[in-house]
């Protein structure tokens, strides 16, 4: 995959001063951090504030996930079973679509749904490049070509002028339209735009697990809706996980068959570009525990990230105030220039930060034939200035004023 769960969750510089690892009475070690002032300690021991912390939500279910996979160890069936047949009805139902298929990741979701919509190699897909290189991914691991389309300035998501830009000058098979951060993008106009000219909507939902507008929820907009499970999502497995989402019977056939070598019965490759991408049983499990908990965690999620909104006063720091139920608070970024001082500030007041993403797709090294700089602005524009504080539902309330506190105090 190329990155950890430490990599997306923390910033943590071995040199802050102050900073210590300590072990605790339990034998745990944990990262702590006292304040110094004027080269004095101040006295007491304050613990960092980090972006994500996976072991407060996990503890909360620990019983339940202990008898989920204990359950799936008795039985001896570990991939596609029973397990994996539930959690594809509950998902389904959940996000309001006919069907769930899982897979093994999210960045394979996006490579199924993009098959099974029948892009092969060669064809043009429009998509955005600040959302992490996942799609360019799955577009490249088909051989097909991304066309990148910019994001607009107060939403970070998709610009609908630039789409109808990149409509009007290639021939283009696809969209993939990413909601990130956990905001909606304005999925129905972009469905509206490309429905007339036969171009298929494949929505990225990797970061938008139950958002909704006008009572339908993230992946039940396009031909088909992409998930990752990867445990920092708002729904996380306890590894990787992912799955699609659609309404088409024959997409979903076609889904099925090309997540498993493209067999359509056993040993029997009836269709081409097949690999093996599954759900395993361990993950369904887990996700079926946690699936009941997602729109309580997505409140508590949304309603700090209100509050960020409220409170955040900064005159040099500017952040999104609208988080309706089409905004999941997957991420809560903020935006300033000089971000190296903002971030070193934040790391001095004892707050993980991160920044996703830092570098566009269009302009990774490891893409030979990258276009140059300039070409997208606003996502160019971002890059340098986002950075995403703590925003998670286990959150505690000294840790939230000192991210308030942190960003407010910075100068
Ligand atoms: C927006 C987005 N799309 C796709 C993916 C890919 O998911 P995975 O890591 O499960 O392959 C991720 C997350 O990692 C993501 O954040």
């Amino acid at each position: 995959m190329g990155y950890g769960q430490a990599c997306e969750s923390s910033f943590c510089s071995a040199n802050v001063s102050g900073a210590a690892w300590a072990r605790l009475a339990s034998g745990r070690i944990e990262w702590h951090w006292q304040p110094m002032s004027d080269g004095n300690h101040m006295g007491a021991t304050t613990r960092r504030v980090p972006l994500n912390d996976l072991v407060r939500q996990n503890r909360q279910l620990q019983a339940e996930l202990v008898a989920g996979a204990r359950d799936v160890i008795e039985r001896g069936w570990f991939v596609l079973g029973s397990q994996c047949d539930a959690f594809e009805r509950e998902f389904a139902a959940y996000c309001g679509s006919a069907h769930c298929i899982g897979a093994a990741n999210g960045t394979d979701a996006i490579e199924l749904a993009l098959r099974a919509a029948g892009i092969s190699p060669g064809d043009r897909v429009a998509t955005v490049a600040n959302a992490g290189y996942y799609s360019s991914t799955a577009i490249h691991a088909i051989g097909a070509v991304p066309v990148y389309v910019d994001v607009a300035t107060e939403t970070y998501l998709i610009s609908i002028p630039s789409l109808q830009q990149a409509l009007a000058k290639h021939p283009v098979r696809a969209v993939v339209v990413t909601h990130l951060y956990g905001g909606l993008a304005d999925i129905e106009a972009i469905v509206a735009i490309c429905k007339p000219l036969g171009v298929p909507v494949i929505e990225d939902c990797a970061q938008a697990h139950g958002a909704s507008r006008g009572g339908r929820k993230a992946g039940s907009f396009g031909a088909a809706g992409c998930f990752s499970f990867y445990p920092t999502k708002n729904l996380g497995a306890l590894g990787d996980g992912g799955a699609v989402t659609t309404d088409d019977v024959n997409l979903a056939t076609r889904l099925r068959e090309l997540r498993q070598y493209g067999w359509d019965s056993k040993y029997r490759v009836g269709r081409a570009g097949g690999s093996n991408s599954r759900l395993d049983e361990m993950q369904a499990a887990f996700l079926r525990i946690k699936l009941p908990h997602l729109d309580r965690w997505n409140e508590e999620r949304r309603s700090l990230a209100r509050r960020y909104a409220r409170e955040i006063k900064n005159p040099r720091v500017r952040c999104r105030s609208d988080f309706a139920s089409d905004h999941i608070a997957h991420l809560f970024v903020v935006r300033c220039e000089e971000r190296e001082s903002f971030r070193r500030h934040l790391n001095s007041q004892g707050v993980d930060s991160d920044i996703h993403y830092p570098i566009p797709d269009h302009l990774q090294p490891g893409n030979a034939w990258a276009s140059s700089a300039g070409t997208l602005p606003e996502t160019e524009r971002l890059a340098a200035e986002i950075t995403s504080i703590p925003c998670f539902a286990e959150l505690e309330e000294d840790e939230i004023r000192r991210v308030i506190d942190a960003v407010n105090s910075w100068q």
